[in-house]
């Protein structure tokens, strides 16, 4: 039997040749210093404590550290209204206490990506208060400004039952200006080229401190011109992003930005700007299919949304991830669909947020560990860079009683030691409650103990994510969705640079046998990544693949030699 027949022939088109693109073959770990590790005792996380986790991440086979903004900032949106773009918040450590943190992640090869927040900055910043002085301020244009009220000032709310307007009348300046978020936060005005002009700078500096590149915050808001009852004919510029690639590339050539942008799917290609926008965009439209996925157990809009999330761009790569520090967004569901997730992930309105999603953990929403095992497999397995967050690895908890989006925010929970071991500051103190009581509270489930029991669900993740990455089909790789014959299984195949592998996802309660009757699975034996198991084609070439109930198994294919 000819090699050729299971393994990609020579001259079929590779999405591309070069391995330089490190952010398609990387783990994405996110955290917010605030809550990872405290190291000076004063019950806020800081650099430091994060120094002293670094090991840690290392070992959990993290390649890349997205930081959550740690600028100073009144942190009335968990850092993202930023009152000073190069600083660092004195709860937090000193610039000092960045570069060294900096130098030690480096040192363990691991990259470091931080937020950048461009849409809007604190209503602290100096740049507002100077821009409320009046029109004749130099600062003034920085903003986005109306002398009358305008009509659509109750329009274009992000945080529908906590958010009133997005247009807020300043006294000072006797003028409304314009918010897309909270109405602390005032929208940058990204017509104005000194604007422009000082974000460069902004991300200059952290290139030159030696950031990999930016999760850029709530890009289609930077995009959007803002015009007084302009919300419905809003235009997306996106030249401001082609202008900040060109800058970045400038200074630092493999530098990355990924995107925060909710988009349709029609729109992603110019996001990605057809190599000269984003890198990388979070997948949220896959994101929320996946869920309806494990809700329904029905793979079939989940392919679809596959298929029409499928990116061809040599440099693009999306970002697939289970959950983040925001609420569970399910806004591109269909109703009926948004419900059944609502139904079966978040039932309870305290579970809810914002009119369009959960406000929940990845474990707590999941409840046992065959479906946060199935998730977390099915993530991994996408076309795209894998993004974890914090203490999702562990299965931490959730704290509904914690107001919005507050109730993912919880401190890692390191030991069973006091404060669980996150911080020496008195209880009362800590910068947000740890989780103490229930299944999920931090005596019963950290850090500690799981790294000792070979079965936890830490070293599962690891497992998981050793996994992944020697897999550099997925990140690098052509895929295409494979024919089960079963509703309930997701397959799907990548092609690299002569190898294929081949993942299953069975996301029903029943096991079940999969029947694979075509090339190149009938040429070859498939070699499963996880067991010591081969399975050799029957007479006719089929495989029977089996599938206990919410199981996955991923394989290598390997040649059948007569
Ligand atoms: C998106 C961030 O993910 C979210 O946490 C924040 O509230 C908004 N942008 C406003 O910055």
């Amino acid at each position: 039997m000819s090699t050729t027949q299971c393994t990609t022939p020579a001259q079929l088109r590779y999405r591309t040749m070069i391995d330089d693109y490190w952010y398609k073959n990387a783990i994405i770990y996110s955290l917010d210093l605030e809550t990872f590790m405290d190291g000076n005792g004063d019950g806020v996380g800081d650099f430091r404590g994060l120094s002293e986790r670094l090991d840690y991440l290392h070992g959990l086979g993290v390649d890349v550290i997205w930081l959550a903004p740690f600028q100073p900032t009144p942190n009335r949106d968990n850092g993202y209204d930023i009152s000073d773009y190069y600083g660092v918040d004195p709860r937090h450590g000193s610039g000092g206490d960045f570069a060294e943190f900096m130098h030690l992640a480096n040192d363990r090869g691991m990259k470091v990506i931080i937020d950048l927040v461009i849409n809007h900055t604190s209503d602290q910043h100096p740049w507002f208060q100077q821009a409320r002085q009046g029109e004749d301020n130099p600062y003034h244009d920085w903003y986005v400004w109306s002398k009358e009220k305008p009509e659509d000032a109750e329009e274009g709310i992000i945080f529908p039952g906590v958010q009133e307007r997005t247009w807020t009348y300043d006294r000072k300046a006797q003028k409304y200006y314009f918010h897309r978020f909270y109405e602390f936060q005032p929208d940058l005005n990204m017509g104005n080229p000194a604007v422009r002009e000082e974000l460069h700078r902004v991300v200059g500096y952290y290139l030159s401190l030696g950031v990999a590149g930016f999760r850029v915050d709530a890009v289609p808001f930077v995009l959007e011109t803002q015009v007084p009852g302009g919300l419905d004919n809003v235009k997306i510029r996106f030249e401001i992003l082609e202008d900040l690639r060109q800058f970045l590339s400038w200074r630092r050539g493999d530098a990355v930005l990924l995107g925060e942008a909710n988009v349709d799917p029609k729109q992603a290609k110019k996001y990605f700007g057809d190599g000269g926008g984003l890198h990388m965009m979070f997948n949220f439209y896959v994101n929320q299919f996946l869920f309806h996925a494990l809700a329904s157990k029905d793979t079939g809009p989940l392919r679809k949304a596959l298929e029409q999330t499928r990116m061809d761009l040599p440099m693009a790569q999306w970002g697939h991830f289970l959950r983040n520090h925001d609420e569970l967004d399910l806004g591109r569901l269909s109703e009926e669909q948004r419900q059944l997730v609502f139904e079966h992930f978040g039932p309870k309105k305290e579970m809810q947020l914002y009119d369009r999603g959960i406000r929940r953990r990845l474990a707590p929403m999941l409840s046992d560990r065959p479906q946060i095992e199935l998730a977390y497999s099915l993530m991994f397995s996408l076309p795209g860079t894998p993004v974890m967050r914090y203490g999702d690895e562990l299965g931490m908890g959730d704290d509904l009683s914690l107001k919005e989006r507050d109730a993912v925010r919880t401190p890692m929970q390191w030991s069973e030691d006091s404060n669980a071991g996150f911080s020496s500051a008195s209880t009362k103190d800590l910068v947000h409650p740890l989780i103490d009581k229930g299944p999920y509270a931090f005596r019963l489930l950290n850090v500690e103990e799981q790294m000792r029991r070979d079965d936890s669900l830490l070293n599962w993740t690891k497992r998981m994510v050793r996994l992944r990455k020697e897999c550099p089909e997925i990140g690098y790789g052509e895929w295409e969705l494979v024919d089960t014959g079963q509703p309930a299984v997701l397959g799907i195949r990548y092609r690299f640079r002569g190898k294929i592998v081949l993942i299953l996802h069975n996301l029903s309660d029943e096991p079940l046998v999969v029947e694979l009757k075509k090339k190149p699975e009938t040429a070859c034996r498939l070699i499963d990544l996880r067991e010591v198991v081969a399975l050799a084609p029957e007479k006719d070439g089929t495989h029977l693949v089996r599938l206990g109930s919410l199981g996955y198994r991923w394989f290598r294919l390997k040649e059948v030699r007569d």
